[in-house]
């Protein structure tokens, strides 16, 4: 009988290298190991070698980069997405991509399951399977960090050397640290103590604000249609401009926070994460739509951002709800065009300034020198109007005023 045939999301790391070889040896299945390149910069060299020693029938490392940026990254830019208005979701939205790579070749493959390296108490393993469900419903997932008898790292590296397998003889961090172009999240350790600050080794990317330059570092960032596309002038391929920014503000310190979130699997869990370039973009794309967003489309959309965050660190990207809200966003987006300029001073982002073609901020509007042309006229009446169901609920009910008993007399 022909071996069945399993693909695994592999990193190269201790866990997914104990899975190829659990998989081989419970379920007597060929392994095919499948890694995804989304711009993290560590992980990859030797993971090819590491995978055959493993003992991988084949292995396949995409570059997913440019799609990660364009198809995941950028839309929840434009989205403004931030989970509980904070985390930009570098891991949150590289899963559904690493899924859809698995499943692709799962498929060419003709396997019969796909395998992650998730563990049973975090998100990444909703994200992953049911990116899964969505995209290969046919595929059995197996989750072998849910499963199998390991309780340790330690046993870990025991059933390694056991077996032949390579392990790195680098140090383990205190930290687990997942890492992609759109940041790095980081816990364990003393993090899991929320009143513990985070140790100055915990960040891998960003320079500590304390210590970067003493003067600010100015970038102008220029969007199209609420896409960053240039920087100082210059148009750039939008891989190269988030690796560029990531640069720049991590060494002006920028990016680095730190979080108390509500898990999907009913955990508070706190992380501490550095997206240099995501926070940075978040913040000018933000103030370019204050520009040219009209006032109600900005106050709605705001609302939509935190649905669409929340969709998007909930695994449901593959989504029909997903698809409606990106008609919403890029609606709205076709006026966000213009540059930003934004000051980049130790661990701080103010606007250096603003402009666009489509700007809706009016001069002569809001002026108050001799060129206003607002008129005062008609404020009174619009005051009359508005105010007026109040003064009809207040003769009913009547209001409360402060009783005012004497007036103080001046002492002598
Ligand atoms: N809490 C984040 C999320 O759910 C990050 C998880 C990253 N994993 C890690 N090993 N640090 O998206």
């Amino acid at each position: 009988m022909k071996k069945q045939k399993i693909a695994v999301a592999y990193s190269g790391g201790l866990d997914t290298s104990v899975i190829v070889k659990w998989l081989q040896e419970k379920y007597d299945a060929d392994v095919i190991t499948v890694t995804g390149n989304l711009g993290q910069k560590k992980e990859l060299v030797g993971v090819a070698e590491k995978a055959y020693k493993t003992g991988a029938k084949k292995v396949y490392i995409q570059d997913l980069s440019k799609e990660f940026v364009e198809e995941y990254i950028f839309p929840a830019l434009k989205a403004g997405a931030l989970y509980e208005h904070t985390y930009p979701m570098a891991t949150a939205l590289g899963r559904p991509l690493l899924a859809k790579a698995l499943a692709e070749v799962a498929k060419r493959e003709h396997c019969t399951a796909v395998a992650h390296g998730c563990t049973g108490k975090g998100n990444d393993q909703v994200r992953f399977e049911v990116s899964i469900m969505a995209l290969a419903p046919e595929l059995k997932v197996i989750a072998p960090l849910r499963e199998w008898e390991f309780k340790s790292r330690e046993e870990e590296i025991a059933y390694c050397e056991d077996r032949g397998i390579p392990v790195a003889a680098t140090k383990a961090s205190p930290y687990s640290i997942d890492e992609n172009i759109w940041g790095t999240a980081i816990e364990c350790g003393v993090l899991e103590d929320p009143m513990v600050e985070p140790p100055l080794d915990a960040y891998q990317r960003t320079v500590n604000p304390e210590n970067a330059p003493n003067k600010p570092t100015y970038v102008a960032i220029e969007f199209k249609e609420g896409v960053p596309v240039g920087l100082n002038g210059k148009k750039m391929q939008s891989v190269a401009l988030v690796e560029k920014l990531n640069a720049v503000a991590g060494a002006n310190g920028i990016g680095r926070l730190d979080l108390v979130e509500n898990r999907l699997v009913g955990i508070k869990s706190r992380e501490v994460y550095e997206a240099p370039a995501a926070v940075t973009l978040h913040f000018a794309h933000r103030e370019l739509e204050r520009l040219t967003l009209d006032k109600e489309v900005a106050h709605f959309k705001a609302k939509i951002a935190h649905d669409y965050a929340d969709l998007i660190y909930n695994g449901l990207w593959f989504s029909p709800l997903k698809n409606a809200l990106d008609g919403f966003v890029n609606e709205t987006q076709k006026n966000v065009s213009g540059i930003v300029k934004v000051r980049m001073y130790k661990g701080n982002l103010t606007v250096g300034g603003r402009n666009s073609l489509y700007s809706l901020y009016d001069k002569k509007l809001a002026t108050y020198t001799i060129e206003d042309q607002y008129d005062h006229t008609a404020a009174e009446g619009f005051i009359k109007i508005y105010g007026l169901p109040l003064k009809t609920f207040n003769r009913v009910n009547k209001p409360k005023l402060l009783k005012v008993k004497k007036i103080l007399k001046r002492k002598k």
